[in-house]
């Protein structure tokens, strides 16, 4: 597959390799000035967005290819029940590469599956978000110099927050990154995560940040996810447990990062911006150079990962995930893969 679904769709390699080509892309952007010249991406953003699909569009037009694009649902064929199928297969035969956004968790995979172009994965539902990851970790080498033996701190919505999936799917192929989850429990990671990647590093969960702030070297904040919250009284109740400030930050190391994948709500105080340890302003920039080494390296033919229906089986169950792809999509099967659904990588029971 030559498509990029999940952070893992990446070796460590090829990760460390974009990073240095984006960092070489920030330093000699003339160099890659037409490196795309007559490819086209299709830009396909079925939910809100305006980092993600700005910096994919600008990272095309700086590699010197061109960009189409749907904006919404509502502004596309899906409004009148187009499948995620047919529309995969439709864009093949406009754009060489498409970068999707979904609310439904694995319908860019699904669209891997029926494209005839490579996929990117630009965040499905609260699922995962492998581009974002990219960037995190570009902007955690660029501003420490290592990834390796850091302590990341994730804070706040850890439930629904795509961002920290993927990026501590990447830290855990990294050697001795040891992880801080700080989130009130009702917004404590999956077991999927905790099932899968965690299982291979140190890690520790927590509700108090004033407590975890002095031991990380990474602190990475999230907002918390209001249009995943089936109940609105609950996302009321924990929308404003985390908030960091300059006070808060008196505890923490002098040369600690700070991260967020943005937009920020209000779980960063404005006048933390000021501070030298805020990074997330680098963060959005670092995003446009590595999504144009991953369009570069997707489109040279180079990047040859497994095929995601590889070691799955078609089951009877049910997806028990309700934001699942497999709800919706027209006659799509549910896959298991090690017990869990191919799709959104929920159980099947
Ligand atoms: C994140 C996302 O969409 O998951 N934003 C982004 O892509 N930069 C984080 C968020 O929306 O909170």
């Amino acid at each position: 597959m030559n498509s990029v679904i999940d952070i893992t769709d990446l070796s460590v390699k090829e990760i460390d390799s974009l990073i240095n080509t984006a960092m070489d892309m920030h330093q000699n952007p003339e160099k890659y000035s037409s490196v795309c010249k007559g490819k086209k991406l299709a830009a396909m953003f079925f939910e809100p967005s305006t980092r993600t699909r700005l910096s994919f569009e600008a990272a095309m037009l700086e590699l010197g290819g061109s960009v189409l694009s749907v904006h919404s649902s509502a502004t596309s064929s899906a409004s009148k029940g187009e499948s995620i199928n047919d529309t995969s297969k439709v864009v093949s035969c406009y754009a060489d590469i498409m970068a999707m956004r979904h609310p439904l968790e694995g319908a860019p995979a699904v669209a891997a599956v029926s494209a005839s172009i490579p996929v990117i994965n630009a965040g499905d539902g609260g699922h995962c978000h492998p581009t974002q990851t990219l960037t995190d970790l570009c902007t955690i080498k660029s501003e420490k110099g290592v990834i390796n033996g850091l302590t990341v701190g994730f804070c706040g919505d850890l439930k629904y927050g795509r961002t920290v999936h993927s990026l501590i799917s990447a830290l855990a192929r990294y050697e001795n990154v040891r992880v801080v989850l700080i989130s009130p429990d009702e917004l404590k990671i999956p077991e999927y995560v905790k099932e899968g990647p965690l299982k291979n590093m140190e890690f520790s969960e927590t509700d108090n940040l004033e407590k975890a702030l002095p031991e990380l070297d990474v602190l990475y904040m999230t907002r918390v996810q209001q249009e995943r919250f089936a109940d609105r009284e609950q996302y009321e109740r924990l929308r404003d447990v985390y908030i960091l400030d300059t006070e808060k930050l008196k505890s923490a190391k002098e040369d600690m990062i700070i991260l967020h994948p943005l937009p920020r709500v209000n779980e960063i105080s404005v006048g933390v911006d000021a501070d030298k340890r805020a990074c997330y302003f680098k963060q959005v920039m670092w995003g446009k150079y590595m999504r144009m080494a991953l369009i570069m390296l997707l489109l040279s033919g180079e990047h040859k990962g497994a095929d995601l229906l590889e070691g799955a089986s078609v089951t009877q169950k049910n997806c028990p995930n309700s934001r699942c792809i497999s709800h919706t999509e027209q006659e799509l099967p549910v896959y298991s893969k090690n017990g869990r659904c191919v799709w959104c990588d929920e159980e099947l029971n």
